[in-house]
């Protein structure tokens, strides 16, 4: 959900203006995907290296979680949104722990999309927790695989993403899912969060329809006999 901070500034106005917005846009996007039929949106909202901005912009964010749990929770819950908090809990304050525990209680039983947000949250830090989960349940090396791995990230609940977006302009991952994503379509666009709505998941959705997805195989019509076989 990148570019809350330009549009604030297009705007003459203080960063915090555009993550309100941003919050907007966030249940703009969960609405119209839940209308397209998506079952399951992550979002990237505060990552493991977000701590480092300034104190004013962190406490805002962190108080912006609370007053967007309490204005939308219910609302969300009552059209169907499970909510799911990814990341390293227990270094964020008790508060917005608390909020999230709750938030994630009140939706449980909620099954027309899935929202994953990503909170504290960093792709190489799921990595390492879920290897330290597997060494903690006495997983030998030679018995970690793949699978054992999947089931102790983060997001071991749901299917890897077919579709990766990116607004805000910068055509790189930032460390989001980095594990999830090995297949994942690539979206970027210019789009700034706040302005992101139903247009602009129309044009990813139609991009992503005419990709070509292969898995790392060849499509049955491209493949030579010895080339399926490789
Ligand atoms: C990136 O834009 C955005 C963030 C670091 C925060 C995103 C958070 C929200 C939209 C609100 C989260 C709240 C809830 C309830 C999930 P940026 O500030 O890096 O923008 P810039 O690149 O234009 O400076």
């Amino acid at each position: 959900m990148d570019g809350n901070g330009r549009w604030a500034k297009r705007r003459f106005m203080p960063r915090f203006f555009g993550h309100k917005q941003g919050v907007d846009a966030l249940v703009r996007t969960v609405r119209v995907c839940a209308d397209r039929g998506v079952e399951y949106l992550t979002v990237f909202a505060f990552s493991s290296e977000n701590w480092k901005r300034s104190s004013d912009e962190v406490s805002g964010l962190m108080g912006l979680v609370l007053v967007a749990v309490s204005k939308y929770l219910m609302k969300l819950s009552d059209e169907g949104v499970r909510i799911r908090i990814v990341g390293d809990r227990d270094a964020v304050g008790d508060k917005v722990r608390e909020a999230w525990d709750h938030a994630e209680r009140v939706t449980a039983h909620n099954t027309r999309i899935t929202l994953s947000v990503a909170f504290n949250y960093g792709g190489r830090w799921d990595v390492v927790q879920a290897a330290r989960r597997a060494m903690a349940d006495g997983i030998k090396p030679q018995d970690l695989d793949e699978d054992c791995l999947s089931r102790r990230m983060a997001m071991h609940f749901a299917p890897d993403p077919d579709l990766f977006i990116r607004t805000g302009g910068e055509v790189r991952i930032s460390n989001f899912l980095l594990w999830q994503v090995a297949y994942s379509e690539l979206y970027f666009t210019d789009c700034l969060w706040p302005d992101f709505g139903p247009e602009q998941i129309d044009a990813a959705i139609a991009s992503y329809r005419e990709r070509e997805r292969r898995f790392g195989g060849r499509l049955p019509e491209d493949a030579t006999p010895q080339a399926a076989n490789a």
